[in-house]
């Protein structure tokens, strides 16, 4: 795939040491752009850093240590990028998993909805001050199709899924609120020269869904789809053109498949949810201050 000229840009990937983001990294990388992973482990982390910059013959990669599963950790792991980083043209919010099973992070919130949604909305309110002053720069957030398995929309009663938790039904709703954040975020950042979009990565064979996170039926229905997946250097191609490409230089708040625009479901564009998820997760980073 063509990449524009990224040789002046920063960017910044959660989860680069692995699928989706570790291909996004390397293609970015390759087209000249200072790339930023984040990893939750020292060990991947470094051997992610170390392929990166043999694949794209690209050496001004480096990684931040954080896990998004404790809001204590993304605000040092900030603290560390802006540190190091006087400028970021580029956030890609791409870290995300499927958990079978409920279990709540330190800050005592159901860890898919932590991770997958309050990590990134408060690592990308704590980046926002350096991407307005990098601007035009961008902010890209992996959503998935999954999204559309929420067709209710998101269940405000129950954001923490303490009744009925069905990891693929939560994982959907997690992603849903990946669009709303996208499309609120475009609306609050109009005028700034900050765009805010998402994607649909494809079906990609990853680490995703491992059996870890998703035993039984799940990590077996992935296992059998896995010969049909796109492989991660496939799947980075919409987060690459979104991250990198003049065509959507000026384009913001939109859900794209394959690089193209698409219409979410009819949740994902409720723009009072978008607005209301917002604040209740302003909320909620905010009370957890001092808990994790
Ligand atoms: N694969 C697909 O078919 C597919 C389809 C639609 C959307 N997506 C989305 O694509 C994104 C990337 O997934 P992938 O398929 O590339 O899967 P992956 O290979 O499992 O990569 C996920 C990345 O997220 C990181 N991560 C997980 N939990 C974390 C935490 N608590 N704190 C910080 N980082 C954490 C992982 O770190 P570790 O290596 O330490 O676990 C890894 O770097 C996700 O948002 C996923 O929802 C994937």
């Amino acid at each position: 795939m063509d990449v524009a000229d990224m040789k002046s840009k920063t960017v910044v990937i959660t989860g680069g040491n692995s699928g989706i983001g570790l291909e996004t990294a390397v293609a970015l990388a390759g087209a000249g752009a200072e790339v930023v992973i984040t990893a939750r482990d020292h060990g991947r982390g470094e051997a992610a850093v170390a392929d990166i910059a043999q694949r794209s013959e690209n050496d001004r990669v480096s990684m931040v240590i954080f896990d998004l599963a404790s809001l204590a950790s993304v605000r040092a792991g900030a603290e560390d990028i802006l540190e190091r980083s006087p400028r970021i043209d580029v956030l890609v919010n791409n870290a995300g998993l499927i958990l079978s099973e409920r279990t709540e992070t330190v800050d005592r919130f159901e860890s898919t909805f932590a991770i997958n949604h309050l990590g990134p909305f408060l690592l990308t309110e704590l980046l926002l001050d350096r991407l307005k002053a990098s601007a035009p720069s961008r902010v890209v957030n992996v959503a998935s199709t999954a999204h559309t398995s929420a067709r209710k929309g998101l269940n405000f009663d129950d954001l923490q899924s303490t009744k009925g938790y069905g990891g693929v039904k939560v994982y959907g709703a997690s992603k849903l609120a990946n669009i709303l954040f996208t499309t609120d975020l475009a609306r609050r950042l109009a005028g700034t020269g900050v765009t805010a979009n998402c994607l649909h990565p494809g079906v990609v064979a990853t680490k995703y869904g491992r059996d870890g996170d998703t035993k039984g039926v799940v990590a077996f229905g992935l296992k059998l789809i896995k010969p049909f997946c796109l492989t991660p250097a496939q799947g980075a191609r919409t987060s690459v053109y979104l991250a990198s490409s003049p065509d959507v230089a000026a384009v913001t708040g939109k859900y794209f498949v394959k690089s193209r625009p698409k219409d979410p479901s009819a949740a994902a564009q409720d723009a009072g949810a978008a607005c209301r998820l917002f604040e209740v997760s302003e909320e909620l980073v905010e009370a957890s201050r001092g808990r994790g």
